[in-house]
């Protein structure tokens, strides 16, 4: 097969390179596209060095599937022109998931959407994708009635520049503890992509405000995409995102109402065998999940099941999942074997 790997220099693009050769992918060419500012830089597969060309659709001619990271402008400007033209779009941003004729898949969690082979299927929102690999197996044997997401976000969800703003103001304030108790507002670092300052800190806004709702562009996607994605229009969803001071690893704490009445036991039960899920639950022993033991690895990690205090039919748990991998590239090869397997 052809693949592109549309973002190849990003961070979720070089995951996606990596990943390809973790699976055995069956990669008969590999062409690796990103903008004119880093065409030629050289990334490895297979143990082979691959040049990265300039994103165009002349470029895109023949490829059988195309795994994109390239943010949702640019996602706009090409998948509709090579998805008529045959290419298979798997994209990672969020410019086509609520789309009617765009599938939005969780391999794991609705693999039906995957049902007609869509040409553009889309990744969910990362965050979305680790709170629904717990959610799912329990309303599947629950039946779900309502959500309440609060998410603490990596700064690699911003993508590389994310990751550097942090380590730069890490080392600005190094030695600073003591002044951190006090600050001097006007002292305190505030890069371009977080807005306020992100080390020693954690920032309750992703992405703009909707000034009708006064939720962020963040938490209204996780609330669209939860629905579209359980095929629950109707579902009572409440979000919010905050980022927080960890390179990779989203963690979401998550509020779940039942049609049915059900104990920590069988939700422990049941994540136990859910696919995608590993179950970190062992409050005694000190095993429940952190964003650094989900950096790196497949599955989302679920643990701190707890009853909510004077209800029988909800609960109380927290997931984290390595947002690059499972929150993006993983979940976007995942399609690719389910659509070519
Ligand atoms: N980071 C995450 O956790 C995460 C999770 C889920 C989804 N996503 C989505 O994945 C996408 C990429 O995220 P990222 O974190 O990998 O961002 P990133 O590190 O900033 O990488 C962006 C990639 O897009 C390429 N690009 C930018 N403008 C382009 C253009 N005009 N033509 C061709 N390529 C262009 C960049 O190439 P250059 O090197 O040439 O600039 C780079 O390869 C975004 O849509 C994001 O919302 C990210």
């Amino acid at each position: 097969m052809r693949v592109a790997v549309v973002g190849a220099t990003g961070a979720v693009g070089r995951r996606m390179v990596r990943i390809l050769e973790e699976r055995s992918f069956p990669v008969e060419e590999l062409v690796l596209l990103a903008s004119e500012r880093s065409a030629g830089t050289r990334l490895r597969f297979r143990g082979e060095e691959h040049e990265v060309g300039v994103l165009s659709l002349e470029a895109l001619r023949g490829v059988d599937v195309a795994l994109s990271s390239c943010g949702s402008s640019v996602a706009r400007t090409w998948i509709p022109q090579a998805a008529a033209a045959g290419t298979t779009c798997i994209d990672n941003s969020s410019a086509f998931r609520m789309e009617p004729d765009a599938a939005l898949t969780i391999p794991e969690v609705n693999p039906e959407s995957l049902e007609g082979r869509p040409r553009i299927v889309c990744v969910p929102n990362c965050t979305i994708i680790t709170a629904l690999l717990a959610v799912a197996p329990l309303h599947r044997a629950a039946g779900l009635r309502s959500l309440i997401l609060s998410s603490y976000q990596s700064v690699s969800g911003a993508g590389q520049r994310g990751i550097v703003e942090l380590a730069e103001q890490i080392e600005k304030l190094h030695g600073m503890e003591e002044e951190l108790g006090s600050p001097d507002p006007s002292s305190l670092p505030v890069g371009e992509v977080f807005g306020k300052t992100i080390a020693y800190n954690v920032v309750a806004k992703i992405d703009r405000f909707d000034e009708q709702t006064g939720f962020t562009f963040e938490e209204i996607k996780m609330q669209r995409e939860a629905r579209k994605i359980l095929s629950l229009p109707d579902l009572e969803i409440a979000t919010t995102a905050v980022r927080v001071p960890v390179p990779v690893g989203h963690a979401v704490s998550i509020h779940a109402t039942f049609d049915r009445p059900i104990t920590v036991a069988e939700a422990r039960e049941v994540l136990a065998s859910a696919p995608g899920v590993q179950l970190r639950d062992d409050p005694a022993r000190g095993v429940y999940p952190s964003p650094l033991e989900a950096a790196g690895i497949d599955d989302a990690l679920v643990g701190r099941i707890r009853q909510v205090p004077g209800r029988d039919d909800a609960l109380l748990l927290f997931s984290c999942a390595d947002n690059l991998r499972k929150g993006a590239a993983l979940n976007a090869v995942q399609i690719a074997e389910h659509l070519f397997a």
